[in-house]
């Protein structure tokens, strides 16, 4: 666990207003992300569910992808709020999506709680799978 910043709590509250346009239909689990990029920049997002419920986005990944396809690959930091009481950690498919961009990024979580857990990527994915391990020179 880190310590809370100033930025984290702002970055936070992107996440949390971010939260009220998820899209849950299915679950009613609403979830919010804000991802901060080395710019400076702020890019938000929400769970997208669907009919099809294997084709559901999360709200980390579509802040990731509002932040890539902005031209924003430097990612410093995340924040995702869901509706669960305790702190909403983000899924093993979005950490791994996340690791792609910053392994080291700082990720805050909020819930519906005020506590907020702060920690790195690193932390919550040790030993990721990164591009490295595709150059073979690497991969030792
Ligand atoms: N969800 C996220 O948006 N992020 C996570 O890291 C965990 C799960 C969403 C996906 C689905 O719409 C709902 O929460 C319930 O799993």
């Amino acid at each position: 666990m880190r310590n809370l910043t100033q930025p984290d709590l702002v970055l936070l509250a992107f996440a949390r207003e971010a939260q009220e346009k998820a899209y849950a239909p299915y679950s009613k689990f609403r979830v919010g992300a804000a991802v901060y990029t080395a710019d400076g920049e702020t890019f938000t997002g929400v769970n997208i569910e669907n009919a099809a419920f294997g084709a559901t986005i999360c709200a980390e990944r579509s802040a990731l992808a509002a932040a890539v396809s902005a031209g924003y690959t430097d990612i410093a930091a995340v924040a995702v709020v869901g509706d669960s009481t305790a702190p909403t950690v983000p899924c093993g498919c979005c950490r791994q999506a996340l690791a792609e961009f910053n392994p080291e990024m700082r990720v805050i979580m909020g819930g519906q709680r005020d506590d907020v857990m702060v920690m790195t990527l690193d932390e919550l994915l040790p030993e990721a799978f990164v591009r490295g391990y595709l150059d073979q020179d690497e991969n030792a």
